[in-house]
């Protein structure tokens, strides 16, 4: 069994969904970074910082602490995401945090130091880690790589339907729009864009449900 498995792809594309069923299947801690990010985000929400004010950005994530660790409760969550002690696994989830978490995602001191954090997360290994940019700069030599993919219209339909199990209504138009934006500024940012890795395994999840999905990325990780 590889040590480190890194899951990356876009928005929607059911990374942490599957990404958490191949470490319960192996037994591994499972990682979601795009939790860290939204948490920065969150946090520069809440002290009203511009999301694209870089400078001020920088300096919050020095200043923030984020931990994210085995859930704490049992309402559907599968990690409990904490920011400065406070839980913030549902909040990191809403709207608001979509609208601006590409934005901030983009600053290079953000990133310094979240794949600072990540990889010493990963540094004893048996772990699944799923983001944007795992295989290509955080985690470059994790033994089985996997990049997810689906269309945009796949992924805001299960976005909808994401949220309309927690009870929130949105118009898919809206979400495919937000999909579409978020996959610009993920692609075309300059520092660790979202790219496969050469070295990847590309799965197409198009009409695909949850368990077949699971199956192929499951036989890529064997195979490879
Ligand atoms: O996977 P997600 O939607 O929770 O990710 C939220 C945002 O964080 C996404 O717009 C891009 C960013 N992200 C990133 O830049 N690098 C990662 N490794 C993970 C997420």
């Amino acid at each position: 069994m590889p040590r480190t498995v890194a899951i990356d792809g876009p928005a929607g594309a059911g990374k942490s969904t599957i990404g958490a069923l191949v470490a319960e299947r192996l037994g591994y801690l499972f990682l979601d970074t795009g939790a860290m990010y939204r948490a920065v985000a969150l946090a520069a929400m809440r002290r009203g910082i511009d999301p694209d004010d870089g400078e001020k950005l920088s300096d919050l994530v020095t200043t923030v602490r984020i931990m994210i660790g085995p859930p704490t409760k049992q309402d559907g969550r599968a990690y409990t995401v904490l920011l400065d002690g406070n839980d913030v696994t549902w909040e990191i989830r809403s709207a608001d945090i979509d609208r601006i978490v590409s934005q901030v995602a983009r600053v290079s001191g953000v990133r310094d130091a979240m794949v600072e954090q990540q990889r010493s997360l990963a540094g004893t290994g048996r772990v699944v880690m799923v983001g944007r940019d795992i295989g290509t700069v955080v985690l470059p030599d994790a033994e089985r790589k996997i990049f997810l993919t689906a269309s945009a219209g796949e992924r805001a339909r299960r976005r909808e339907e994401e949220l309309a199990s927690r009870g929130e209504r949105r118009p898919r138009h809206e979400l495919l729009h937000e999909i579409l934006r978020r996959d610009q500024l993920d692609t075309e940012r300059p520092v660790s864009p979202l790219r496969a890795a050469d070295d990847a395994i590309v799965v197409p999840t198009d009409g695909l449900a949850v368990r077949e999905a699971l199956d192929k990325v499951l036989a890529a990780i064997q195979r490879a």
